[in-house]
């Protein structure tokens, strides 16, 4: 063993504990629980079915995983559910609550569902883009309840807070805010500049104006002070705005919006956990990022796989136990090949809805962490720096050592690259010829939003590229200074 791959899975053994996924299932292909009994429709969608589903958002509950669907006429149901275990083989998709809800173009049933979160009292909430025909909606269901048939909430949006126009809306995510008294959703809408919030108490909607189109969203566990994040439609940029701009129904001037940051790429996925941290999953990327909200933005990658080929590489949710729940799409082969992983991992921290951390459990977890990572970075960063500089008189062919060990040395090294906390870590990352993972690629992605080709929440922007381009100079503050928002 050369002394340079010993520092280096050195290094790798420090850093790679940080994430360690388990393959809970695996797919070659997807096939659903279909319904007995006589049902037309069912029959003509069966003929059609294609096993190519695409999963959209995930939440999950007890022994149960819902994840949603991009949908299309060739599946059953556009929201299903799981068993988190119990089954040897990759289970079959359950139309969830039950078939009955999900027949095309009859508005009593889930037309397209997009984001989902469960709350703390056990009721999951469906955000329903709806369809030509039917109005978008929110859909809660009580997963306590003795069978799933409990629904205990179906809130059609009115046409003023939600426009009932066929392309007048794009409903894309959901989140959360659990209140003294309520439970408030905020859901963005990629069709118009506004925020829309739902109260579980009033069973009512309104919307706030905001200066920019909103995808995806992500809320800070933060009770004093919370804050809702927000990526803008057709860019990378992260904006945050108060959460306490969005309660008033009727709010005359707009939500001020903030600048935060600017991704890597573009984020169909965020999510915060009860410490604070963000989490991103990126079209077309095959890693995942993350970002400590309580200091000033900066990316850095805590997971990242080979070659995933997939528009929407991962969805992932956290459940009450501190586990991290992701699967995974690989559409390397094509679209009939494409093949999925549910992955799970120990997180210790649960999602934002469980409120700031406070538990000492997740202290003690984060004090061993940054324990770890002082003793990996001050320990491996001199043994790796000296035997670069040893091995560079030596003249050894790195490229060939690279190679012999780069299924042992990719998740490391990257680490070590995405991962440099601390200032003092900044000079241990190995030199530019020392990375052994394509070395000419740039250590980010360019800024270029993506040709985005499915149709989801961001796909107009290929006919209706961002108004505003990157090189514009970023305005921090009251960004709706003298615009007029767009109504509709
Ligand atoms: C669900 O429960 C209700 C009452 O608890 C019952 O009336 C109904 O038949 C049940 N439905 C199913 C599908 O089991
Ligand atoms: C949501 O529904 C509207 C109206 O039918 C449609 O124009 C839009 O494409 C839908 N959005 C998504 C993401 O499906
Ligand atoms: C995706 O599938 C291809 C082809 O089977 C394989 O070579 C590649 O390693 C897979 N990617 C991941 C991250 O597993």
């Amino acid at each position: 063993m050369s002394p340079f791959f010993a520092a280096i899975l050195f290094h790798g053994l420090c850093l790679s504990h940080a994430i360690d996924f388990t393959t809970v299932y695996e797919w070659d292909r997807f096939d659903f629980v279909w319904p007995s009994g006589a049902d037309t429709s069912i029959e003509q969608i069966n003929q059609k079915f294609i096993p190519d589903v695409e999963f959209r958002f995930m939440a999950v509950f007890g022994e149960r995983l819902f994840l949603s669907l991009r949908m299309n006429d060739r599946i059953p149901a556009t929201l299903v559910w799981l068993p988190t275990s119990g089954t040897s083989t990759a289970p079959k998709l359950a139309p969830f609550p039950s078939r009955h809800l999900h027949k095309q173009d009859n508005c009593d049933s889930i037309q397209r569902a997009e984001g989902m979160e469960t709350d703390t009292d056990g009721w999951l909430w469906v955000l329903d883009n709806g369809s030509s025909k039917c109005p978008s909606k929110i859909w809660i269901f009580d997963l306590l309840s003795n069978n799933d048939t409990t629904i205990k909430r179906v809130h059609q949006f009115p046409d003023a807070v939600v426009s009932h126009a066929i392309g007048a809306r794009r409903l894309c995510d959901i989140v959360l805010d659990k209140t003294q008294d309520d439970f408030l959703a905020y859901i963005t809408d990629a069709e118009s500049e506004q925020i829309v919030v739902y109260s579980r108490q009033m069973d009512k909607s309104w919307s706030v104006k905001t200066s920019g189109k909103w995808v995806s969203l992500a809320l800070s566990p933060d009770r004093e002070a919370r804050q809702l994040y927000l990526r803008r439609y057709g860019s990378n940029e992260l904006f945050s705005v108060s959460v306490s701009e969005l309660k008033n129904e009727g709010a005359i001037s707009a939500a001020v919006v903030k600048l935060v940051g600017i991704w890597t790429a573009t984020p169909y996925r965020m999510l915060i956990d009860s410490a604070n941290v963000l989490y991103a999953a990126f079209h077309n990327r095959n890693y995942l990022s993350k970002w400590n909200t309580a200091e000033p933005f900066r990316e850095q990658r805590f997971h990242e796989v080979g070659d995933l080929g997939a528009h929407w590489p991962f969805t992932f949710a956290l459940d009450a136990n501190g586990i991290l729940w992701m699967t995974e799409r690989n559409e390397t082969e094509g679209e009939t090949e494409t093949r999925h992983k549910l992955l799970k991992t120990e997180f210790g921290v649960r999602s934002y809805l469980f409120g700031p951390t406070a538990s000492t459990s997740t202290f003690s977890f984060y004090a061993i962490a940054i324990l770890l990572f002082v003793c990996c970075s001050v320990l491996s960063g001199p043994v790796i720096t000296w035997l670069i500089l040893r091995m560079r008189r030596k003249e050894t062919p790195l490229m060939q050592i690279s190679l012999d060990n780069r299924a042992e040395m990719s998740v490391s090294v990257d680490s070590a690259v995405y991962d440099d906390v601390g200032p003092e870590n900044s000079n241990t990352a190995p030199p530019e010829e020392a990375r052994p993972e394509n070395p000419d690629e740039p250590l980010y992605a360019d800024l270029d939003p993506e040709p985005l080709t499915s149709a989801d929440c961001d796909y107009v922007i290929v006919r209706n590229p961002s108004p505003e381009p990157y090189e514009v100079p970023l305005r921090l503050g009251n960004t709706n200074a003298g615009k007029t928002t767009n109504e509709k």
